[in-house]
This record gives structure tokens, C-alpha cells and sequence, in this order.
């Protein structure tokens, strides 16, 4: 059975343990004991998961419980926090400020940005400040989070000296305080899933959004507020409330992994639930609805350095932004990269 594979060495060990010190009575409890700790654990043969999971056996994540009650501590559980209930210190009823379309940042980074292939906050401090293309310039954590400010939380950025800003940074920093300098372990971010040889189809996308999804996000993608109305139980998936057009997750190759990896919520923990074509497809499915168009003229100052699937022109290739959306994108690829060996 596949799920002995995975446990096997925890299995044999309680075997062994069983014939010689409790004797035959034990081992059917014991037996138990295995499969259960199998049923928890949980297997799946996908090898990305695999290695993020004996990745995370080496380096464990630091426990906030563990931090200390100083100066340095306070301001690190601070962040967390403003990072797991956002919608109360910056949502619509904020009490810092009313900035927000009133989501979390935990939305989109799952167990407050633990989480491995759940948008996962662990190569943040190993990473930056760094050059990214989208602004083409050397940015630091601050910068990255009021993009997500601008962008993903459809909002305001804050300055950069504020006390919310660094206790955000002092937990992003805690976070990955021991991952190497440069070091982007596996599962940090949201990874990268195959590209489908057909373009992603918003068609085939409806019906597994109609048979995976509404039951917690509902019918219209609006997601199911508190019932304080100050965040989400289930967060919006389109509509006025949700993210902008210049956020990341609007782009299929970054919504299609993150889906894959983590929804349906309760059923993709441990291991994915859906293939790569229905994860495609329902993204297709999802960023074809109205969010607002909020863009960024200076966004992509080189063109040549936009992403396949980036929706929107001019582009340095001759595809359409109808097909930089939903693909094929292996012959955008091909063709981005004979461009760039081009110009260098
Ligand atoms: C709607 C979803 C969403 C929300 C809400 C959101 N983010 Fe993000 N965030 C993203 C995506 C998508 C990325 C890019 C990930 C990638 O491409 O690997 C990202 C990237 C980041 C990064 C850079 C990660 C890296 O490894 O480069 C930081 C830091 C970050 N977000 C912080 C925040 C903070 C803080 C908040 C809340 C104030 C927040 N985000 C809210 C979707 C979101
Ligand atoms: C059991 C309830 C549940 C189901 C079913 C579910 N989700 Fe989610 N989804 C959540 C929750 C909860 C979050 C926010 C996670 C958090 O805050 O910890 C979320 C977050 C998201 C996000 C990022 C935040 C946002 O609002 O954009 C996307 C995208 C998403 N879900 C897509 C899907 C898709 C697509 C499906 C179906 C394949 C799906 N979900 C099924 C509960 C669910």
C-alpha cells in the first residue's frame, strides 16, 4: 500500500518495538497507531511536495510560541498578527486605517505564510532586497509589501517607518532567519506547475469551480464575510472586494499553483487535490470575472522581461494579450527567449 512507503521506517521501528517489549497483545493497538499516524501524515506521490515536506523535516519552521515576551518578541507577534486578521487593523472598519478591500495577507499566504507551496513567506529574508522586473529596480521587503497593499489587498501602501510596517518586516525576517542568504527553500512562494500544450479554458474551469469551490467561496465568487463583517471566513475570489488586475494572483501561472497546492481548503492540506488541467482551467475560469482595473503604467519598464502570461500589451512578441492570458504559452515562451538571446 502506497501509504507504507512514505511511514515505512516509523512502521518497521514500531514492529520491532512491539515483538520485544509488549509482546503480541500490543501489536494490534500498535498497528493502529501506525496507520493513524499514516492517515495523518497523509501521502501523496507528488515529488515537489515530497521534497518540501523532507525540506521542512530539516528546517523547521521557528515557533511563535517560542518567542520570547521582550521588545523585539511583541513586535514580531504584532506583525504576525497584522498579517493573520488584516481586515481589522486595515480593512473597510480598520482600527489603524481604513485602506483595504478588507482581506487578509493569511488569504494568499496560508498559515500566516508557513505554509510550504502556500505562498510561503520563507525565502523573504533570504531574498531580499532584490531586483525584480515587474518595477525594474533593487526592492526591499517594505516596497514588496505595500505592493501587496496596492495590489492584492486592492488598497493603500503605509509608510514605510510606520510601526505596523516594521513589525511586518521584523516577522518576515523572523520567519526566515535561518535560511541561508540567498537560499529560496522548497516550497517558498508559489512554485511552478507544467504549462497544458492547449490554452487554459475558462469553460472547463465553471463546472470544477461549480463542483469543488462555491461550497465555500459561493456562487458569484464572493466569498462568505465574518459574521462581525470585519474579514472573511472565506475570502472573495472576484468581484469589487477582491484583488486588483496588477495583482499577482490575476496571472494563471501564479493562480493556477497556489489552487493546486492549496483548494479545495480542507481537502488539499497535505497533499494536492486537483490535476494541473483542472487547476489551470479553473483559474482561467476565475480571472476571467470582473475584479477591479486597477494598473501600473510603470509597471514592466522593459517589455521583453514581461511573463508569458502576463495579460496586457505592448509586447516585445507578436502573440495577443488573449493568448498571454490563457495560452498555449510554450510558443510565447520559446519566442520570449529568442528575443532576450537577442538583445543580450
Ligand atoms: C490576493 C492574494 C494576496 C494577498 C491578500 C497578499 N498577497 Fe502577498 N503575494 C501574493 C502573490 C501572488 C505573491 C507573489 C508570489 C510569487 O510569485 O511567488 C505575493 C508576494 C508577497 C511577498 C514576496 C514573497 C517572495 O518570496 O518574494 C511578500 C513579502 C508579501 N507578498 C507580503 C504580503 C503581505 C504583508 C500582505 C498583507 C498586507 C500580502 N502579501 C497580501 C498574493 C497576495
Ligand atoms: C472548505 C472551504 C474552501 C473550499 C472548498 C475552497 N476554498 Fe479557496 N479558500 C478557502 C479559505 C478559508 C481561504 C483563505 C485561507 C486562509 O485565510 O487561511 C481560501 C483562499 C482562496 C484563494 C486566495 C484568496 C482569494 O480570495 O483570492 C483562492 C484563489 C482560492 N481560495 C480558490 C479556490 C478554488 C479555485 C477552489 C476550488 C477548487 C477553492 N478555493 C475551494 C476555503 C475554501
Amino acid at each position: 500500500m502506497g501509504i507504507w512507503t512514505a511511514t515505512g521506517k516509523t512502521t518497521t521501528l514500531i514492529k520491532t518495538q512491539a515483538v520485544q517489549s509488549f509482546r503480541f497483545s500490543w501489536f494490534p493497538v500498535l498497528l493502529g497507531a501506525g496507520f493513524s499516524v499514516a492517515f495523518i501524515l497523509q501521502v501523496t506521490n507528488d515529488p515537489e511536495v515530497l521534497k518540501s515536506k523532507e525540506e521542512n523535516n530539516k528546517n523547521k519552521w521557528p515557533d511563535i510560541n517560542l518567542l520570547p515576551h521582550t521588545t523585539e518578541g511583541d513586535l514580531i507577534r504584532y506583525g504576525r498578527e497584522l498579517i493573520v486578521n488584516t481586515a481589522a487593523y486595515f480593512g473597510p472598519k480598520g482600527k489603524v486605517a481604513a485602506i483595504t478591500n478588507g482581506m487578509n495577507c493569511q488569504n494568499c499566504h496560508v498559515m500566516a505564510g508557513l505554509k510550504p507551496f502556500g505562498n510561503s513567506f520563507s525565502a523573504v529574508a533570504s531574498t531580499y532586497p532584490r531586483y525584480r522586473d515587474r518595477s525594474g529596480r533593487v526592492e526591499s521587503i517594505e516596497f514588496r509589501i505595500n505592493d501587496c497593499l496596492e495590489r492584492s489587498l486592492n488598497g493603500k501602501i503605509i509608510d514605510s517607518n510606520s510601526n505596523e510596517m516594521k513589525a511586518m518586516v521584523a516577522y518576515l525576517i523572523w520567519v526566515g532567519k535561518d535560511v541561508k542568504k540567498g537560499e529560496k527553500p522548497a516550497g517558498s512562494g508559489i512554485t511552478e506547475i507544467p504549462y497544458l500544450s492547449r490554452a487554459a479554458d475558462p469553460a472547463k474551469g465553471k463546472s470544477v469551480f461549480e463542483s469543488k469551490c462555491v461550497r465555500c467561496h459561493g456562487s458569484n465568487g464572493e466569498g462568505v464575510m465574518l459574521v462581525d463583517s470585519n474579514g472573511y471566513m472565506y475570502p472573495p475570489l472576484w468581484g469589487d472586494k477582491s484583488y486588483n488586475v496588477s495583482a499577482g494572483l490575476y496571472r494563471l501561472s501564479r493562480l493556477a499553483p497556489f489552487i493546486k497546492y492549496n483548494m479545495p481548503f480542507d481537502l488539499a492540506q497535505s497533499s494536492p487535490e486537483l490535476s494541473d488541467e483542472n487547476a489551470w482551467d479553473v483559474a482561467a475560469f476565475i480571472s476571467s470575472q470582473a475584479r477591479p482595473d486597477k494598473k501600473f503604467s510603470q509597471d514592466w519598464p522593459k517589455m521583453e522581461t514581461k511573463p508569458p502570461d502576463y495579460p496586457f500589451g505592448p509586447y516585445a512578441d507578436r502573440f495577443t494579450e488573449q493568448q498571454h492570458k490563457f495560452g498555449p504559452f510554450i510558443p510565447i515562451k520559446a519566442e520570449i527567449e529568442k528575443i532576450k538571446s537577442g538583445i543580450k
